[in-house]
């Protein structure tokens, strides 16, 4: 049941490609306009809404993370992400304007389906972001939209991750074009390229082979550093957990902006650095700024393995190693520069000898709070 693969992890990696592509399979038209037919909550409430806050933990938190800076920018409704135990613990505003998106995997998770039932105790509609049919989450809210990456079974989240980014991002992009907003070019643009990924996906997975030799090269190596920025910057944090979860090292996901408030202290010689390079024509000069953040860590004897967008040349010079992925738009590219991550952590574990489906004191869904 493994396909072949050596492990469940190893496997679900690189079912990817068709994780996304069953994601949005049956999602669209024939116009391109998106149907999601299992939304049945009243198109005027969705209209009315005036705050959405995603509830999640771990991975699946990292997923919403992603999303916030997708959904603000294309419905302009103020986003929070929360942890669920931390939301449902410190009495949140929340009322009947409030859509509360709970994401997760197995739809088992306690902490999130006490967010849940304390969201809907104050009126707030609850969408599910799923990929367990029928699990409490999805029963216990107004509604759900399932997540369609098969069933995952090694204990660390890859391929259900890159499918609650792209539901939460078709959540967006439907509000978006429920409440006609001024960006519905950039909604259907985005629409297209969404399409595109599972391909790219595949292309990301066939260079695997340079992040394995990178991973065994590093089996002796204590600490790792992840550095992203904007949506690269949950891409980070989530590359730090699972090498942690994996390979029990240890990892730190950062803002790449917030090194110089502290985290830069911790460069040493040969410090290992993953740093997620923002698109060449991102917002706001992103790419800049990270180009000199890579600089930074380097001039202090990092060793600094960026991840950026094929064509990316600026990054080389700064760079021990570069690992491109394909060109696509800012908002998307998570979809793609997780998965190096992934195959990283796993690697790392598999030349350390660990079992990478089944790490110690971890199990698949955590069901007590
Ligand atoms: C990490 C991981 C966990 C889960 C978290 C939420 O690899 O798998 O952090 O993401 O426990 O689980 P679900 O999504 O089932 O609610």
């Amino acid at each position: 049941e493994k396909g072949g693969f050596d492990s469940f992890m190893d496997k679900e990696i690189h079912d990817q490609p068709q994780a996304i592509a069953d994601t949005l399979l049956g999602r669209m038209d024939a116009s391109g306009k998106l149907v999601l037919d299992e939304m049945n909550v009243d198109e005027s409430v969705l209209k009315s809404i005036d705050k959405i806050v995603v509830v999640a933990c771990g991975t699946a938190a990292y997923a919403g993370q992603v999303a916030k800076y997708a959904i603000e920018h294309w419905c302009r409704i103020p986003t929070e992400v929360e942890l669920a135990h931390e939301f449902r613990y410190r009495d949140p505003v929340v009322n009947e304007k409030t859509l509360v998106v709970a994401v997760s995997q197995s739809g088992e998770t306690m902490d999130t389906i006490m967010a849940v039932r304390h969201a809907r105790q104050q009126g707030a509609k609850v969408i599910a972001i799923c990929n367990t049919y029928g699990s409490t989450i999805p029963r216990e809210s107004d509604a759900a939209l399932y997540t369609h990456a098969g069933p995952e079974v090694a204990v660390a989240s890859t391929k259900a991750f890159l499918s609650q980014i792209v539901a939460c991002y078709l959540l967006g992009l439907y509000l978006a074009q429920l409440r006609g907003n001024k960006f519905s070019d950039e909604v259907q643009a985005i629409l297209t390229e969404l399409q595109a990924i599972p391909d790219k996906l595949a292309k990301v997975l066939e260079n695997k082979q340079q992040v394995i030799d990178l991973a065994h090269s590093q089996q002796d190596t204590q600490s790792v550093l992840f550095l992203g920025r904007h949506v690269g910057y949950p891409v980070a944090m989530e590359g730090a957990l699972k090498l942690k979860e994996l390979a029990y090292i240890h990892a730190e996901g950062f803002a790449a902006g917030e090194l110089k408030h502290g985290p830069i202290a911790l460069i040493d010689d040969g410090q290992l650095v993953f740093i997620v390079v923002p698109t060449v024509r991102g917002r706001d000069s992103l790419h800049a700024k990270v180009i000199s953040n890579i600089q930074e860590v380097r001039a202090r004897g990092a060793n600094t393995i960026v991840i950026a967008e094929e064509g990316d040349e600026a990054v080389r010079e700064y760079a021990s190693e570069v690992i491109y992925v394909p060109r696509t738009p800012t908002l998307l590219a998570p979809l793609l520069t997780t998965v190096p991550l992934q195959i990283f952590a796993m690697e790392l574990a598999t030349a350390k000898g660990l079992n990478v489906d089944q790490p110690r004191n971890l199990a698949k869904s955590v069901t007590v709070e």
